[in-house]
This record gives structure tokens, sequence and C-alpha cells, in this order.
């Protein structure tokens, strides 16, 4: 039921080999034309490698998201070639190991705080103005999909600039909803839990991968860290007609992560639930 032929969307930092590497494909897949975006010449490269299976009607270009004005012109270079731009994904954003160990209290705490402040919200902020302008002069509406965090719908303790950021993400998304929504522009977000992602070009928080493998069976319900294709399928539901009356919602695809009470122990039972034998029975079972 989802059939994009003959449209056009853009994925803003494409080329990570994660989220935005996957909604290329997945995009291309569903039929679209994809203008693919990176600052780097490594997320040129590798988000062209993605696309070359699916036709040589895609578009790769390197450029900063910032820099709305290059964004625009290209836009429209490859809007005159394939028709109006129908649909957005913002993916650039994230942490690394250095900038996660920064305990409110540490010396550099400030700097750390802006550059994740605005790392995680300009270059989206950029690409959606850009796309937004086009897709109101051409009439038409179209999806925009902003990729947070569940960090941004919780605290995150050594890492609050990135979880502010992502809130105010969130709250940048139902901004844009509400500003945006009478040109028939729907603006949403997903907050993925824990996806397991390459490490292309750069140094990551993301630590020993076998190590969050099993991590993630203790605290994610469906006991296991989630995949690029798990969010790159919700972006492309929520740039299709199928989700034609959403906007300006924030959807986790976390494996019901977030839904897990705060009281729950390492053994994921209630910390009330002091019974030994109790407790035995429903390990057991
Ligand atoms: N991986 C996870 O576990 C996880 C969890 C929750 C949220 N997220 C979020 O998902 C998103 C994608 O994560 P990922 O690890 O797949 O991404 P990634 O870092 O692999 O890819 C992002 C790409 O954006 C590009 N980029 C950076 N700044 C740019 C700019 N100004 N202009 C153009 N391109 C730029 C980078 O070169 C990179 O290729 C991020 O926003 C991240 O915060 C990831």
């Amino acid at each position: 039921m989802i059939d994009l032929t003959g449209q056009l969307h853009v994925v803003a930092g494409a080329g990570g080999g994660g989220i935005g590497t996957a909604a290329c494909v997945m995009l291309a897949r569903a039929g679209a034309t994809v203008l693919a975006i990176d600052k780097t010449d490594l997320g040129r490269t590798s988000a062209a490698e993605a696309l070359d299976d699916y036709g040589a009607h895609h578009h790769v270009v390197q450029a900063d998201l910032v820099d709305e004005g290059t964004v625009a012109a290209v836009l429209a270079e490859m809007s005159a070639q394939t028709g109006p731009v129908r649909g957005l994904v913002n993916v650039v954003g994230g942490i690394t190991s250095h900038d996660l160990i920064a305990p409110l209290l540490a010396i550099d705490a400030m700097d750390i705080f802006d550059r994740l402040m605005r790392f995680n919200t300009v270059p989206t902020l950029a690409a959606s103005r850009a796309i937004a302008r086009a897709m109101v002069a051409h009439g038409q509406g179209g999806s925009i999909v902003n990729i947070v965090s569940a960090a941004g719908l919780t605290a995150m303790p050594y890492g609050a600039g990135y979880a502010a950021a992502k809130a105010a993400l969130i709250n940048l998304t139902r901004t844009m909803a509400v500003e945006w929504g009478g040109a028939g522009i729907r603006v949403n977000a997903i907050a993925p839990g824990s996806i397991a992602t390459a490490k292309i070009g750069r140094q990551r928080f993301d630590g020993d991968a076998d190590e969050k493998d099993r991590a993630a069976k203790t605290v994610v319900p469906l006991g296991r860290r989630g995949l690029p294709g798990d969010i790159a399928g919700v972006a492309l539901f929520l740039l299709s007609d199928l989700a034609a009356y959403i906007s300006g919602q924030v959807l986790a695809v976390d494996g019901g992560m977030l839904a897990r009470p705060p009281y729950n122990d390492v053994d994921g039972l209630p910390v009330f639930m002091t019974d030994p034998a109790l407790r035995e029975r429903l390990l057991r079972s």
C-alpha cells in the first residue's frame, strides 16, 4: 500500500551507514526518487553506494544542511527534473563518547552543552525550513520526519545536552506541525531506543556492541537492540499517505523500553515484590 513512485524525498544526514542510510534504501525500494544529503565525503560515498542498487535517478549531494541557500538550490535543480519535493527525513544528530561523560558540574559542561544543543537542533531546523519553503511554494503539502531519541523523553545523566536538545527537537516538531499545517505539511518525530548502527567515520558512544546487546536483553521488553530498518520503516509510514492525518506526534520506536515501569529491579520484577518464594516462582515462569 505504500507506493512513492515518482515522488521526490530528501534524507538529510544520509551517509552514516545507520538510520539515514536505511531510510534512503527504504524510500528507494518504495519507488521514491531520493535526494540524499551528507556533509562529509565519506557520507556522500556511503549513501551513493547504498542507493546504487536502486537505479540511477537518485541524487547524492555533499553539503552542510546549515547552509539553507545551498540546500534550496540543490532542491530547486532536482525538483525541476523530478517534480516537487514530498518528504524529508532529518537524521543529523547524536553524541560522541567524549561528550557523553559530562556531569552537569564538570568544568567543560557548558561548552559540551552548547555543542550538543547546536548539533542536534540547528541542521534539522535549517533543512526543514528549506524544504518547507519549497513545499509551501508548490502547494501540494508534504511530510517531515525528525529523528529524535528516547533520551529526549527521559532524564539523561552525564549526557544532559543530548537529551535536552532532543527534547527541544520534539518541541520544534510540534511548532513546525502547527505553523505549517495550513500548507498541508505534516511534521512528526520518531524517538528511537538503542539502535545498533554502523560506525562510519566517527567515534560513537555505542561502546562494546556485545555488551550493549546483553544490556538490551534486560531493559528492552522485545529483548534486542533495534536495527536501522526498524526506524526507517516507521519513517516510511509517516512519509506515506497511510499517515495522512498524523501530525505533531512523537512515536517511540524502542522495543517497549519506555513502557517499562521505573520501579522494576535488575531482575525485571517490582522492587516492592520482596517475597523470595514469589520472586523465585515468577522468575522461573
Ligand atoms: N543509534 C542510536 O542508538 C540512536 C538512538 C536514538 C536516536 N538516534 C538518533 O538517530 C539519528 C541517526 O543516528 P545514526 O547513528 O544513524 O546517524 P549517523 O551519525 O550515522 O549519520 C548522520 C549523518 O549526518 C551527517 N551530518 C552531520 N552533520 C551534518 C550536517 N550539518 N549537514 C549534513 N550532514 C551532516 C554525518 O556526516 C553522518 O553521516 C541521530 O539524530 C541520533 O541522535 C540514534
